[in-house]
């Protein structure tokens, strides 16, 4: 018995390393909704306008996305499908591997599953984690992912970090006069973007609440049975027990 509760504290603890990975950066944490469809719907739309250029999502169908986040199919094959795929294919994009790598330096992996691979809280701060970096070919670096070939490109939206942000960090507000004093990401910028600092950190929520519903689209149905499952339980339950009260009766 011994053995086996120390077996299984070793399995949870090396899990729970492993699951850390990588270099100790310090990261803010999210906590991802995926049944927040509207969140949803502003991170597709955000992904297939600036991320879908490069990084293909080959395991996940339009459909399938646009009936679950609740998007008419005329309307998303208008405004959400590039080129002239259909509605039902899979969404993969056409550029070729071996000119990416040259281009930057490794190709865009498929994003389908990276939520799940890397986790949720690591894209949230990789996505806030870009600074400038004259020395980089794209002009920028990552805190969170040293030297990465991806070019920051949603400078347009955040602007670019003067310094390498902070993440990680507790917010704390001034008690006397309400300022915040300390918070997670960029002081300053060397060249502006048209959101805010929160309304960034809102974009890359939803951003990332997406690619976390993309990783496993029937975990949506999944809840939603486990829910029916459990109410038709609570209803059996009291029939059966009536039912083995009418079976003992005459026994007792
Ligand atoms: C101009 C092409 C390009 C665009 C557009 C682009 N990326 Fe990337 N991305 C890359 C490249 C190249 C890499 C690989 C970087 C490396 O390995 O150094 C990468 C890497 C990544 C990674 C790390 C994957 C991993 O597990 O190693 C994530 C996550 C990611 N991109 C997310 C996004 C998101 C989200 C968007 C949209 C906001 C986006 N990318 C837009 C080129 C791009």
């Amino acid at each position: 018995m011994n053995r086996l509760i120390t077996a299984l504290l070793f399995v949870l603890l090396s899990s729970n390393l492993w699951a850390a990975g990588g270099p100790a950066v310090p990261m803010d944490h999210i906590e991802p909704d995926i049944s927040d469809q509207e969140s949803l719907q502003r991170g597709l739309t955000l992904f297939t306008n600036y991320c879908f250029g490069c990084h293909s999502m080959k395991y996940a169908r339009y459909e399938r996305a646009a009936t679950d986040l609740g998007i008419p199919s005329e309307i998303f094959e208008e405004n959400l499908i590039l080129g002239d795929a259909k509605i039902g294919e899979l969404m993969t994009i056409s550029m070729p591997e071996d000119q990416a790598k040259i281009w930057f330096g490794s190709a865009p992996p498929d994003l389908t599953l990276s939520a799940r691979l890397r986790g949720p809280d690591w894209i949230y701060n990789y996505l806030r984690g870009f600074y400038a970096d004259p020395k980089r070919p794209y002009g920028v670096n990552n805190v969170v992912f040293k030297d990465v070939g991806m070019p920051h490109v949603l400078a347009d939206l955040q602007g670019v970090c003067a310094e390498p942000p902070e993440l990680g960090v507790e917010p704390q507000v001034d008690p006397l006069s309400g300022n915040i004093i300390a918070q997670s990401g960029c002081d300053s910028y060397s060249s502006e973007g048209s959101m805010s600092r929160d309304e960034y950190d809102e974009a890359i929520y939803d951003l990332v609440n997406f690619l976390e519903y993309v990783g496993e689209p029937s975990r949506l149905e999944s809840v939603e049975l486990g829910r029916t499952v459990l109410i038709f339980l609570a209803f059996f339950f009291v029939f059966v027990y009536f039912l083995n009260k009418e079976y003992w009766r005459g026994i007792h």
